[in-house]
């Protein structure tokens, strides 16, 4: 029998954890046996001293042991791939990514999590097309992902609990930004949802929790290492979150965006990581191609119509309706103008997402209700030109007062100079 006390001092004063010992502590979290102020204790020292590779393992593996597990891929009979994104502003990446993917012949079953703070989830998006069901049991979702190819749902309740309970601790306890907590609490759900391969976009930049490339390249590396300990295929892309990805900020928004960029109308930069993120699924699925020829065919399946189908038909099978037209407008479009012409040199992706959070885009509490139909259109983004007078961006708003309450904070997320900045590539790295 364990005595948390000791571990907390062990771990305090910089020593490591045996196996046994750490994966009991979390277990008797898990089952309410060690109470939240011994844990709080304990991921404390965790956040001064850090966890080793070997102890990041097995807190991810007692904290998927903490609950059940899906063998996607044995039940589909086929390599099933994933993907995650660590969380920014305007992300609605898989939301085109899983048609494009299904499209191309290659099962894609994603367990997703809600937004909170300036950051989307993208259930939250789900959930703003009329009639769409993101609560499937896991029969339902692993049917749907062997009849349609496709299934995008919410976490389960029994797949990881211990994440859920050590999670709410550390949001309240300043523990969240470790990174060895951040790779397991992120591994942990992949691994337990099933897929043999995955691939991660850490997002770097103010709108991301890695604001920086290295701290990004470390969380890579953690994530990938977790994977390779567990036996499945990870690569991570680095990407930027200096500025919003695309130009939509606000779920129904955002829907749109992604069915614009399944169609091959989208913005150059989603359009890019989307293709690039898709590219890189069918590389490691069992369809035993390579990079080129995967993005040779995720941008056939965009331009055949292929993917808008499958995005039509998973949407369908959710329930949902996949006509943009059902998607709710908001009824105050107020235009942000640019008050002289210029180059726009930094567009801050954490301003424009605190901006769609005040208008309700987004919760401060998990208790807040969504407003699907507000947000922000990011018209101009960095390295384009623009004129005195002329659109920097749109918002969309409950209200004329809750619009003129959110004015100045996106006008103030843009700088504009004469000089055009240097080309930043939405894509910064790939880490395998
Ligand atoms: N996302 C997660 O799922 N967990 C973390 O700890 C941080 C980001």
């Amino acid at each position: 029998m364990i005595r948390p006390a000791e571990l907390i001092e062990r771990k305090r004063d910089g020593g490591e954890l045996s196996a046994a010992e750490l994966t009991e502590l979390v277990l008797g979290f898990a089952r309410g046996e060690v109470p939240d102020y011994q844990m709080a204790a304990f991921l404390m020292a965790v956040h001064f001293r850090g966890l080793s590779a070997a102890e990041t393992f097995v807190l991810t593996d007692a904290m998927i042991a903490s609950g059940e597990t899906i063998d996607l891929s044995g039940a589909l009979g086929r390599k099933a791939v994933d993907k995650h994104s660590t969380g920014g502003v305007g992300d609605k990446t898989s939301l085109a990514v899983g048609p494009i993917v299904a499209a191309c012949g290659v099962p894609f079953g994603k367990m997703s999590g809600r937004g909170l703070g300036h950051t989307g989830g993208t259930l939250d998006k789900l959930e703003s097309i009329p009639g769409f069901r993101v609560e499937l049991t896991t029969e339902e979702f692993v049917a749907q992902v062997r009849q349609v190819g496709l299934a995008i749902v919410g976490q389960s309740a029994d797949l990881v609990p211990a994440d859920k309970q050590l999670y709410a601790l550390r949001d309240v306890t300043a523990t969240v930004d470790n990174v060895s907590l951040i790779a397991a609490s992120i591994m942990s759900k992949k691994l337990a949802a099933g897929a043999e391969a995955i691939v991660l976009d850490v997002k770097v930049g103010d709108g991301a929790f890695m604001k920086t490339e290295v701290a990004a390249r470390e969380l890579a590396n953690a994530m990938i290492e977790l994977g390779r300990r567990a036996g499945r295929e990870v690569v991570c892309l680095l990407t930027d979150m200096d500025q919003p990805l695309g130009r939509a900020v606000g779920n129904a928004l955002e829907i749109r965006e992604a069915v614009e960029t399944i169609r091959g109308q989208g913005p150059p930069d989603f359009t890019e990581l989307v293709l690039d993120g898709s590219a890189q699924l069918l590389a490691l699925s069992d369809l035993g191609i390579g990079l080129e020829e995967a993005r040779s065919r995720a941008e056939t399946v965009v331009r055949d119509g292929t993917a808008l189908a499958a995005y039509e038909r998973w949407i369908e099978a959710q329930g949902g309706d996949p006509s943009v037209s059902a998607l709710e407008q908001a009824p105050a479009v107020r235009p942000v103008v640019a008050e002289r012409a210029g180059f726009v040199t930094r567009l801050g992706a954490l301003d424009v997402g605190l901006a769609a959070l005040s208008l309700g885009a987004g919760r401060r509490t998990k208790a807040d209700e969504i407003d699907h139909a507000v947000g922000v259109v990011c018209l101009r983004k960095r390295g384009d030109r623009v004129e005195a007078g002329e659109a920097l961006a749109e918002l969309h708003a409950r209200s004329e007062e809750s619009a003129s309450a959110a004015l100045a904070a996106v006008a103030g997320a843009y700088e504009l100079a004469e000089e055009a900045p240097p080309p930043r590539p939405v894509v910064l790295d790939v880490v395998r």
